[in-house]
């Protein structure tokens, strides 16, 4: 477990999901979104084993503040041979919000990610939210995939995921039956 500082609500940890976290993580996401799409996502990805990390972050008391997912994204082309993962979903509980709850979390889970050898994770969302962590949509723009656009950003942790580009990436199956 992460233990992270003091932030705005009294304390936060950061860890992996248990199997008895779920059915409070599933709330979560369709409160989150407004939609069962993204709860419905995330327990299809876990099914396929597609998913990189998972983490999700609690209150003092337990109570569940938010959660994120990282699962793998297959390259081809140039940058074939790069570790690539994508952030999705990430949220936050609505009353918890604009709190750091989100950028802790995220920002603990891309350390993670770094640190199990990932070359390059991509999002797709608010660039001025996701840009506070180093996502870029200029460097995105030599990823080529279904959510290539404005929105859509890169992140590189290697010198190879900043050059070993262009590449052309799919995501897990789960992402073709949620569009
Ligand atoms: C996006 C989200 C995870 C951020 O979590 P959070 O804990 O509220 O965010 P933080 O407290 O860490 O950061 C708050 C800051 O982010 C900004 N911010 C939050 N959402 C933003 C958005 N969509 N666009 C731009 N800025 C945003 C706030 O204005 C605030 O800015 P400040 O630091 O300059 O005051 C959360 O708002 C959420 O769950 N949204 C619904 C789900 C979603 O859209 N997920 C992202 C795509 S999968």
């Amino acid at each position: 477990m992460v233990e992270v500082q003091q932030f705005g609500v009294d304390q936060v940890d950061l860890r992996g999901p248990e199997k008895k976290d779920e059915p409070a993580i599933l709330s979560l996401l369709v409160r989150a979104f407004g939609q069962s799409n993204e709860g419905r996502l995330v327990e299809r990805l876990r099914g396929c084993r597609a998913l990189v990390l998972e983490r999700i972050a609690t209150d003092n008391d337990g109570n569940l503040l938010g959660h994120l997912a990282f699962s793998r994204v297959t390259g081809t082309g140039e940058g074939h041979r790069l570790k690539i993962s994508c952030l999705a979903p990430v949220c936050v509980e609505p009353a918890a919000k604009n709190k750091g709850v989100g950028t802790k979390l995220i920002q603990a889970a891309l350390d993670e990610l770094q640190g199990l050898g990932e070359d390059l994770v991509l999002v797709l969302g608010a660039p001025d939210y996701f840009n506070r962590f180093g996502f870029d949509s200029e460097l995105a723009k030599k990823v080529q995939g279904p959510y290539a656009g404005p929105i859509f950003m890169a992140l590189p942790f290697t010198q190879a995921g900043r050059e070993e580009l262009p590449v052309e990436v799919t995501y897990a199956t789960p992402f073709q039956e949620f569009e």
